[in-house]
């Protein structure tokens, strides 16, 4: 599987793969800071095209976190890989999240967060969200890089289809999430509420091109 490498913003990357058979890109994304984070690990199929991005970068064993967004294949399925290189990595996830890592025995103390709580890298912090996004709507996270002011978005604003260029600036409503996304009216608008109050200037989702919002 071909893999793109493009820095996004400031020493943050991201690493790119399609695939044809279902017509999607799968992006994970590495900030290299004083403590170096990986954005998903990609499913257990994308180790390797993963871990060929990511050597452009950093070594598996130069990371220090791996922020799972929500518990599923394609962002945590390789987790058990990493961590067989790295068995110091550490994931970082919402509680329901770690609740899995732990009852499928991949991970026994991840590093904990909900919307609010926020985590140093060096350079650069994170500040968390809550991200209704496992089954039953159970709370995930996602990542909002606040020196750079870029989110990261998971599986809100994703898009179809290969992608041509890697980085595309457009007017994007924060109220454009697809409603399927958060099946949840309440929830929906609260997502919606967060993201308007942080008005990113980034989007980094898991799927399709990153989005640079026009002012
Ligand atoms: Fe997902
Ligand atoms: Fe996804």
């Amino acid at each position: 599987m071909e893999v793109r490498v493009e820095e996004i913003w400031d020493e943050t990357y991201l690493i790119n793969t399609y695939n044809d058979r279902i017509d999607l890109t799968f992006n994970q994304y590495v900030i290299n800071d004083d403590w170096p984070m990986l954005v998903h690990a990609g499913s257990a199929q994308q180790f390797d095209s993963v871990t060929n991005g990511l050597k452009r970068v950093c070594l598996i064993e130069d990371l220090e976190y791996i922020l799972i967004s929500h518990f599923e294949s394609d962002e945590c399925g390789a987790l058990s890989r990493f961590l067989d290189r790295n068995p110091d990595l550490s994931p970082v996830c919402s509680e329901i999240t770690a609740r899995q890592l732990c009852g499928f025995d991949i991970h026994q103390d991840p590093v904990v967060k909900e919307g609010g709580d926020t985590l140093d890298l060096g350079s650069r912090t994170l500040k968390f969200l809550n991200y209704p996004a496992e089954m039953h709507l159970w709370n995930g996270i996602l990542a909002y890089d606040s020196d750079d002011d870029g989110l990261f978005s998971s599986d809100l604003f994703i898009r179809r289809g290969p992608v041509d260029e890697l980085v595309v600036a457009e007017d994007i409503a924060l109220e454009s999430i697809s409603p399927d996304r958060i099946p949840n009216q309440e929830e929906y608008r609260m997502m919606v509420d967060r993201l308007i109050e942080l008005s990113p200037r980034w989007i980094a989702p898991g799927h399709g091109p990153v989005l640079e919002r026009r002012a």
